[in-house]
């Protein structure tokens, strides 16, 4: 049998040695980098070996002859193991219960949408190059499977509007799977999650979004953070900016260990004017970012693939 463990100590020792490549000379980078990665690929192989193998040995045969003389299955041939949420889901769950305690809606995005939602409404001039940088997928009948939770902005601004007349301010949040035509590796996944927020009110700042998403992430990980903003763009807020965390001690961070967690900004006056929301009268602020990641960081998980492997060894780990 391999040992897993051994397997998991190496890949470890070659993550360590590519850090080296910062000393290099940057001639001899390519081919030192070329040589990491095909070390790690060769590990990360042998790792989802060994764990197929491992429950493989693991699983029962069933005899699909017997029968138990009731109608019942007999328990002997259907060992009762319950199932379970996907670990995704339970922190999905978590998230989206901080948010609801600050206040907020939650509405699920949907898997098939349009170009429509994922570009018109957001501000994407047509036949723009922007409209290139999501690595979307189309159906045969042009359909798109969404590549951002953010296609759901122009619903949620137009179903929650009248809150604005109420004299309450729209805040909901939608936590969606979302699909991307890229390459995968250790953390890059053709299909992921993510968590959009949306906030409108007639006097919101750019100050309180930065409250709102400190606020979410000290309770997601229990404790204060660091956090630090640079200039973003995507064509749908205005200004836009990238936020990160420093990453926790505890998380195996250290100083300066900044990680980008989402993107946000101001809701540029065109997306709310499409909604039918005066941009002379009210402002909004926007943000989404991946789960995955947040997960990840959370319980240390080298590779975004086993969220979607169906891996039963690592699913059982959340139980
Ligand atoms: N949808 C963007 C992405 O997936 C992230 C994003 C940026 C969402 C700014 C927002 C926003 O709501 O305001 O890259």
């Amino acid at each position: 049998m391999v040992d897993v463990d051994k397997l998991k100590q190496e890949l470890k020792k070659i993550n360590d040695e590519a850090a080296k490549i910062r000393e290099m000379a940057p001639e001899k980078r390519a081919e030192f980098g070329r040589m990491i990665n095909a070390k790690r690929n060769e590990i990360l192989s042998a790792i989802a070996e060994a764990e197929k193998a491992a429950i493989n040995e693991d699983s029962v045969a069933i005899d699909i002859t017997a029968w138990s003389g009731t109608n019942e299955p007999s328990p002997e041939f259907y060992p009762a193991e319950m199932g379970s949420a996907h670990p995704l889901m339970k922190e999905l769950d978590i998230v989206t219960s901080i948010y609801r305690m600050m206040g907020f809606d939650v509405v699920e995005s949907r898997q098939l949408d349009d170009e429509y939602h994922m570009f018109d409404t957001l501000n994407f001039p047509k036949e723009h190059p922007a409209r290139d940088g999501y690595d979307t997928f189309r159906t045969e009948e042009g359909l798109i499977p969404p590549a951002h939770t953010s296609t759901m902005q122009h619903r949620v601004l137009k179903q929650f509007k009248r809150n604005l007349d109420e004299d309450k301010a729209i805040s909901v949040v939608v936590p969606g799977r979302v699909f991307r035509n890229e390459d995968v590796d250790a953390t890059h996944e053709h299909t992921f999650y993510q968590c959009e927020g949306v906030y409108v009110s007639s006097d919101c700042t750019m100050g309180q979004m930065l409250g709102i998403l400190r606020e979410f992430f000290e309770k997601y990980y229990g404790q204060k953070l660091n956090i630090r903003t640079q200039p973003g763009y995507f064509p749908f807020t205005e200004p836009s900016l990238e936020f990160m965390i420093e990453k926790p001690r505890d998380l195996g961070g250290k100083k300066g260990d900044f990680l980008e967690m989402l993107g946000c900004g101001m809701i540029h006056p065109n997306v709310l004017k499409m909604a039918g929301i005066d941009p002379s009268k009210y402002h909004g602020f926007a943000w989404g970012g991946g789960i995955d990641r947040l997960v990840m960081l959370k319980y240390g998980l080298p590779d975004v693939r086993y969220f979607e492997s169906g891996n039963l060894k690592f699913l059982r780990k959340f139980n």
